[in-house]
């Protein structure tokens, strides 16, 4: 089976991309599937919640700009066909030196094709920082699908129209023709509010069968987890959140393996928005 390469973006900032990223790629596995995670938000957040240290030159940085590969900045976790490429601030300056450089949407497209042709993985997760800046678009056009995390709070659309537009316009002008909306993730879900009801109907008239059954509860040790450096499942794994990424997994999976039988109908320009 081909590897398959999800961003998770949007470009609000505290939406529960981190959080979904090193879980997801945690339970995803924790069932058997080799995992690799691309910490390409200069926050390191995603890094730190797996337990590594922030290395200098142990990023995507150089690789990015062309000097070395980045099958030599993959990286062991504590968990079992879990791989991360870390990340750390140098990431920072990278969407400048990226803006200077030729085919500044393609470096991480470019970089990620030895990853991809190894087939050391079955999936590899980039988790992307809060911004559509070019580090993100570089995401976008080296993806198969975009997870995109939305939170169960007023204006969680906000925004999303524009993520919209900029995949239709990465889809339709060549740049990745593949690229399509893998699905939309509810995230800090608390059952007893009305508001929070309100949203999850409100997005899935928008975005219709794209939004995953299952919606992340708002839990406090899915928040402590990181402190740990520990995703959720090796954390607590008989909580509440242990379970909805769990099951997230199980729809990432299903949608992953059906997309590999048949080729994915909806594309990213016709989603609605
Ligand atoms: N389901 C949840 N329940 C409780 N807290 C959560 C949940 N999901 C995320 N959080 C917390 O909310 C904050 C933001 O989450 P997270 O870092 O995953 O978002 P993000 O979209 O990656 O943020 P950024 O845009 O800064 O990268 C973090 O402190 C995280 O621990
Ligand atoms: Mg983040």
């Amino acid at each position: 089976m081909p590897t398959k390469v999800i961003a998770l973006a949007n470009q609000k900032g505290g939406v529960g991309k981190t959080t979904t990223a090193v879980n997801l790629a945690a339970c995803v596995a924790a069932v058997g599937r080799r995992v690799l995670l691309f910490d390409l938000d200069p926050q390191a957040n995603a890094t730190s919640g797996l337990g590594l240290e922030k290395v200098e030159g142990a990023s995507a940085y150089r690789p990015l700009l062309g000097e070395g590969g980045l099958l030599e900045k993959i990286q062991n976790t504590a968990f079992e066909r879990l791989e991360i490429i870390p990340s750390e601030v140098d990431l920072c300056g990278l969407d400048i030196e990226l803006a200077r450089s030729e085919n500044h949407l393609q470096r991480v497209a470019m970089a990620l094709r030895p990853v991809v042709e190894s087939q050391r993985f079955d999936v590899i997760f980039v988790d992307c920082p809060p911004a559509l800046g070019i580090l993100t678009l570089n995401a976008l056009a080296a993806a198969d699908g975009v997870l995109v995390p939305l939170q169960c709070e007023y204006y969680a659309l906000e925004g999303i129209s524009m993520l919209n537009r900029i995949m239709g316009q990465l889809h339709d002008n060549g740049v990745n023709p593949r690229l399509e909306l893998f699905g939309v993730a509810m995230t800090m879900y608390d059952s007893r509010t009305n508001l929070s009801q309100q949203v999850v109907s409100e997005v899935r008239e928008h975005f219709g069968e794209r939004v995953f059954e299952t919606m992340i509860p708002r839990s406090t040790r899915l928040a402590e987890a990181p402190s740990f450096g520990k995703p959720i499942i090796h954390y607590d794994k008989y909580s509440s959140g242990a379970a909805a990424y769990e099951l997230l997994a199980q729809e990432v999976l299903a949608r992953l393996d059906r997309k590999t039988e048949a080729p994915a109908q909806v594309p990213v320009s016709e989603a609605p928005v």
